[in-house]
Formats: C-alpha cells, structure tokens, sequence
C-alpha cells in the first residue's frame, strides 16, 4: 500500500526513484510522482495511473548529483488523479512531501492552516503535511519536520524534501514502515526493502516516532525529542533476484512453483535430527503446561493458514484455538477477552499489517506473551513480538499470497507437532510418523505442480463463470477459504466457500444448472459426509469437480463430473498438498480472462492503513 524510494548521492536520480518505485509496484497503488531538485528549483512530475505513464512524462530527463523522492499512492483521501498524486508541496511548491499511512486529523489540520490564508489544491490527508513542515519552516528542514509531526495523529512514512537545503532528505516514522539504505556515497529510503537491494543490503529499521537527516555520506537519526539515537545496523539476507521474475511470465506462478523450495527451507533448517527445534519461540514444556488455550490473530491469507492452525493444534495437541480476524479482534467490545495463561500467535507475511500490527501490541498490552509467524525479518511485528518464528519463503512480489500463505501453515503445523509432543498427545511413534510426512511434503508438492496441465485446462473452461463454490469439512474447509480466495482476488470471479454440511442453510439455493462446486474431500473419516453433500448439489444441476488423494478416488468418480488427484500421504497433511491446485486455478483462470495477475484490481500486498 503506497510505496516511498527517496535517494541522495550522485547517480541520475530519476532511474533509481523509478527503478525503486517499480519494485514496491507489488505494493499497490493507482498514481506515482516524483520530486527532484534541479536547476535550482522544486521539479514535480506526477500522474495518474501505472508506473509505465510517469516514466513516458520524464523520458529523456537526466537529474545527477542531486536529492529526489517518489511516490507510487494507493489512493485513501480523494480519488486516484494527477492533483491527489504524491508529492504534495506548500503554495510556493519549493517543499515536498511523500507520505504512506493516514493522518487522521487532517480535517481539523487543514481547517487550521486554511484559516492562516493557506490554500490547498488536493483533497489528501498528506496535502496538510507539506504545508505544515513549511509553516514551521525556520530554515533547518530537520526542525520543521520535528514539529510537524507533533501535530500529527495517525501513521505516516514521510520523506522531504526543501529547495534551500539542496543536499538532504529528511525522513520520519509512526506506524507505517520506512527503511534506510546504506550505501557508499549515497543513501536512499524505502517502504521496503526489495526497492534498496540494487544500491545495498545494509539498512537502518527506523522506530515509531524517530526522525533521520540523510545526505550523500551520512544518515543522522533522531528519536522525538531530538536526541541522537544510536542505530544498529541490519543486513537483508534476501537476494536482488528474488525481485525479478526470472524468466517466469507473472510472479505468482513463479512463486507458486517456489513452494516446494520454501516447505523445504522453513522446515529443514529447524530440524535437528529428528526433532522440530523451536527454541526460537521459547515454547518450553512448563509454558505448555501452564497453557489453557492458544489465540491466533492476522489478516486475509494469514488468517486462512490460522484457521488451518486450529484444526491441526486441536487434533494433534488437544488445546483449543480461538482464531480472529485482527481488525475484529483489536475492537471487540469493551475489550479482547484474553488470559494471561493463553498463548497469543499473530501471523503476517509483510509483518506490517496495521490491524495485526494493532492487535500484537493490544494483546502485549494485556500481559499476554506474543508469538509472531512472519516471513520478514526487521519488519514491524518481527521486531515487537516477544519471539518470532520466520517462514522461509524468500521475497514475496505477487499481491496474492502462495508461498507465504503455505509456509505459514506448515510453521503451525510445526507448532502443533511440538505442543502435542511436550504434551503427551503425540508419543514418540507418533512424532516420528508426523515429522516424515512433513518432510515428504516438499517433493510432494512438485508432483502436484507436474499436474498443473489438467488445471490449466478446466481454468479454460471456466473463466467466464460468475459465481462458483467451495466446500469441504474439517481442514479441507480452512484450506478451501483460501482457494475460494485465490480464484476471488486473481480472476474476480465471485466465490464463496462452505463448510460442506452449510450448504443446506442458504447457498444450495444459488446452485443452479452447471454452476462450479468444487469439492475437496482429503479426510477420509469424512468421505461419506461430503459425498452426500456432493450429491445434493449435483442433483440441482451444479457441475462438480472434486480433489483427493489417490486413494479415495473410487469413492468419487461415480458423483463428480471431474476428480483431480492428490498424490497418498497422511489425511493430516493432504490438504497442504491442495492449496497448489487452487492457486494455479486461480492464476490460470486469471490469465484467460486477461487479469492484471500480479497486481489485481484495488488490492494491495501489505495493508498498512487499518
Ligand atoms: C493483503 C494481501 C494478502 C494477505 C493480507 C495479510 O490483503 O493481499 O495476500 O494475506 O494482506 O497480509 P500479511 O502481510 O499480514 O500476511
């Protein structure tokens, strides 16, 4: 959601800012601009639309040796358009601004300046920061910021820059992220990392309410009273060409493919022997012991692999797990009900969702202990969590989760593995048996990739549906949420997902002649159940297309129009091995019907405003 790349150093600066700015695209976002200084003056270029209209506005440009700051916005205050673009500037356009998050009392902000006889020309919330950095204006950029920001509420990521100080940028943070990037005679900023790693890896994580000086060969950090404060540096283990499609068409189907790799990684490099290390996250036998329930809080895809987390905690370890969306959870009235001797896990891929973010810090502030599942390392909830468990998936560019959505799961799968055997409810055989099926799950996974044909080709039938289902039992149920999800965000076809034995209370309703259920039926104990359901909406016309393992294909053949097969492993594990059909129907369906794939419509990878 909105991305920020400022630069100061010697290099053309307009190829860094679009260059950089092209790597946050995943981000989301409907305008872009940029701000450099040149010929002695304030030089704004923006508009409305891809990153593709702004680089044909500046071609043939050439700005060295100088400061500039871009912008790609995914519009909140005022509809994506050339005037609500970043950056924003004061009347004499001589400052300008670019922010990600939402001042929330911009109103009161704006109506305040207005009265002083300022004019403003956009209707963002950002509008209101440019013209008060400059009503502070004294002649140090860095003061004028400092105060500014007093006056703010909300989150904001800010970069700024003033004509009268030629050589730096000013940059400040409060829930919403903002990276620097240490380089060798230059230094930049960042919403994230993917748009430095061409200039550096070497990074400054700045904290909620400090501020940084940053001039071609040195990065100054204030926190909010103006201290200097001490800053250790971080290194990105993530390489340059996890941001590049590598030969791949979209990066979701390359990052689907990379799933295997990333099951492989996230489990491997915890195993030692035979036993699933999670010293990480400091779940000791006297912790567990204690444990009257577990919490699991996050968003969108992440909530989906919760969801799987609770079937699988409370068939393996016995535990009960409340699992919440982090938006509902932050507000339930008058306040959260949690239990000091409850377990509270949040997962995030970015680690910079506002709302799980908001949720973290609400259950902290209860006394609970939080664990975090992320895939970003130095981000926000990897930093504040009391302990982090990291998904191995690598950069993640696509908006619609695979790899990080799967590698979740396969984290709380080893979170139930651990608690059921510190528990007892797993004895040593048993252990045994689970952790060999998790290690045959990445060379599963490529067997189910190699049958992506068959998948392809029913996405060639179907990409003109409207409407389709998707139903299943038990953990089949938790994965279909997020299958149903893939085909909604990537093709924007509607679906919906049921528990199978739902079906009867409402959706059966909208079955019609060869409307699309599909069915995934891997819990053997629940076969029968989910045939019946099956039945029931074939026999008002719906074409079904059902997925198992192997095995169980018998038991489906005479009642779905088509079955697609699951290689046999474990009921327990088998609807990991389903995620990878659904999201290469849903990738597949989106390409028929010609769907921007990576960047779907209105979405945005990491939802930094709540
Ligand atoms: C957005 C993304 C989803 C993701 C969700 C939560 O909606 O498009 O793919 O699941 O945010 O993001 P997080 O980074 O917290 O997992």
């Amino acid at each position: 959601m909105c991305g920020i790349v400022g630069y100061v150093g010697k290099r053309d600066v307009l190829p860094v800012l679009l260059g950089g700015l092209s790597k946050l695209e995943y981000r989301g976002y409907d305008s872009a601009g940029v701000a450099y200084i040149a010929d002695g003056a304030m030089q704004i270029v923006k508009c409305k639309g891809r990153l593709a209209n702004l680089q044909e506005k500046l071609s043939g440009t050439v700005a060295e040796n100088t400061i500039g700051i871009g912008h790609t916005r995914w519009a909140t205050h005022g509809e994506p358009s050339d005037v609500n673009s970043h950056p924003h500037t004061n009347m004499a356009g001589d400052l300008a601004v670019v922010h990600n998050g939402i001042i929330e009392n911009f109103a009161k902000l704006k109506q305040w300046l207005q009265g002083k006889g300022i004019h403003f020309v956009s209707e963002t919330d950002t509008e209101v920061v440019a013209h008060l950095v400059n009503y502070y204006y004294e002649g140090d950029l860095k003061s004028a910021v400092m105060r500014a920001v007093k006056m703010l509420e909300g989150s904001y990521a800010l970069g700024v820059m003033n004509i009268n100080e030629p050589h730096r940028i000013v940059a400040a943070r409060k829930d919403s992220p903002l990276v620097i990037g240490l380089g060798q005679g230059e230094n930049l900023i960042a919403s994230d990392f993917p748009a430095l790693l061409e200039y550096t890896k070497d990074v400054y994580l700045l904290d909620d309410g400090e501020v940084a000086v940053i001039t071609e060969d040195a990065v100054e950090i204030y926190d909010a009273y103006g201290n200097r404060a001490e800053k250790e540096k971080f290194t990105i283990d993530w390489d340059v060409t996890q941001a590049e499609k590598g030969g791949w068409e979209h990066f979701m189907i390359k990052e689907i493919h990379e799933q295997p790799r990333a099951m492989y990684d996230t489990l491997m490099t915890r195993m030692r022997g035979n036993r699933i290390d999670l010293s990480e996250i400091n779940i000791t036998e006297e912790l567990i012991k204690g444990i009257r329930g577990i919490h699991i809080v996050a968003c969108g895809s992440a909530y989906h692999a919760g969801i799987m987390g609770k079937y699988v905690i409370e068939q393996v370890a016995r535990i009960p797990v409340n699992v919440d969306v982090a938006s509902e959870f932050r507000y339930r009235m008058p306040s959260p009900l949690l239990s000091k001797d409850d377990l509270f896990i949040v997962i995030s891929q970015s680690g910079e969702t506002a709302d799980t973010i908001a949720a973290l810090r609400e259950a902290q502030s209860k006394g609970a202990k939080v664990i975090a599942i992320t895939n970003v390392k130095g981000s926000t909830i990897s930093r504040e969590a009391d302990a982090t468990m990291h998904t191995q998936a690598g950069m993640e560019i696509a908006v619609a989760t695979s790899k990080g959505y799967l590698t979740q799961v396969l984290c709380l799968y080893m979170v139930a593995a651990e608690l059921g055997r510190m528990r007892g409810t797993l004895d040593e055989a048993q252990y045994t048996a689970y952790v060999e099926n998790l290690k045959k799950l990445p060379a599963l996974l490529e067997q189910v990739l190699e049958g992506k044909e068959i998948v392809q080709q029913l996405a060639s039938k179907r990409f003109m549906d409207v409407n389709e289902f998707f139903i299943g039992r038990g953990a089949d149920h938790a994965l279909m949420m997020e299958g149903s999800l893939k085909l909604k965000e990537l093709s924007y076809i509607h679906s919906e997902t049921y528990a199978a034995g739902e079906l009867k209370h409402g959706p059966i309703a909208l079955i019609e002649k060869n409307t699309l259920v599909m069915a995934l039926a891997t819990q053997t104990a629940l076969l029968e159940k989910l045939v019946s359901n099956i039945k029931e909406v074939k026999a008002r016309g719906a074409f079904v297309v059902a997925m198992t393992q192997q095995s169980n294909v018998a038991a489906l053949e005479k009642d779905a129009d088509l079955v697609l097969t699951l290689p046999d492993i474990d009921d327990l594990f088998a609807p990991i091995l389903a995620a990878v059909p659904y999201q290469l129907y849903g990738y597949y369906t989106a390409v028929f019907k010609g769907c921007d794939v990576d960047k779907p419509r209105n979405l945005a990878k990491s939802v930094t405003v709540e």
